[in-house]
């Protein structure tokens, strides 16, 4: 099918608000063709670059949401660290004025105080030159964890003083990082791992997953649309016996 027909398609069934996507393979797609895990994850930049461009033109889905650093992901080798943040960085400052013409606006989710100084510049100045935006609110969790959103959570709820027989669960929601997006209606993963990696945890509650063992940096248009094709396809029952 081609691509403009399956966008008509996908059209004219109810989309997805969020969508939350977990760019996970850039390592392994590298390692399949013999180069190394950073021309993987170059590769995996100029993928999110694709998306993001697409969804700002086709205006589809109001939110996206990129996981594109864990909490754990501290863990890897120093160079394999400090090259993603380059190329983040890289990637806001030559974008910048192309995704704020284009009505993309730009959050961070995670925190941001370990991040070298010069990301978090670049990111601040980002996010400020796209606050007046709507055409697509991007989220970058960057640092970011499932556990650690939660446990900001609290903090803030301990820190505003609440007491325990007032914390209900949407005032809480609003209390997370994430407060200010709508939960997200569909997380993707690439890569083929069935697994969430400390992403969204309470965010997930009722989402729909969507796995595929397309690798990232494969991961285009078409492979975005069929994802939401197959949300399409299902029932959200939410708890309740549905006819
Ligand atoms: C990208 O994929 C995800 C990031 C943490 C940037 P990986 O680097 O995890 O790739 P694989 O899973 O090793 O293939
Ligand atoms: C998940 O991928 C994190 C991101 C995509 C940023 P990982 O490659 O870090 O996940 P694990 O280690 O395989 O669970
Ligand atoms: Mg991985």
């Amino acid at each position: 099918m081609s691509l403009d027909k399956l966008l008509d398609e996908v059209r004219a069934r109810p989309l997805p608000r969020h969508v939350a996507l977990i760019m996970d393979g850039n390592g392994r797609w590298a390692k399949r063709k013999g180069l190394a895990r950073a021309e993987g994850h170059r590769q995996g930049a100029l993928a999110a670059e694709r998306l993001i461009r697409f969804l700002g033109k086709e205006r589809l889905v109001p939110y996206i949401t990129l996981f594109a650093f864990s909490t754990e992901n501290w863990s890897r080798p120093r160079e394999e660290i400090e090259f993603l943040f380059r190329l983040l960085e890289g990637f806001i400052r030559e974008k910048l004025r192309e995704l704020a013409e284009a009505g993309v606006r730009l959050r961070l989710l995670g925190d941001p105080r370990p991040l070298p100084a010069r990301l978090r510049a670049a990111i601040e100045e980002a996010v400020a030159a796209t606050v007046g935006n709507d055409a697509l609110h991007l989220t970058v969790a960057l640092n970011f964890g499932g556990r650690w959103a939660i446990l900001e959570g609290v903090r803030r709820a301990l820190s505003q003083g609440i007491s325990p027989d007032k914390l209900e669960e949407e005032s809480f929601r609003r209390l997370l990082p994430s407060g200010e997006l709508p939960e997200p209606d569909l997380i993707i993963r690439t890569g083929g791992h069935l697994r969430l990696s400390n992403f969204f945890l309470w965010e997930a509650a009722y989402a729909e997953l969507y796995f595929t063992p397309i690798l990232w940096p494969d991961f285009d248009e078409r492979a975005f649309l069929e994802a939401i094709r197959d949300f399409q396809g299902r029932t959200r029952n939410f708890g309740r016996v549905v006819p």
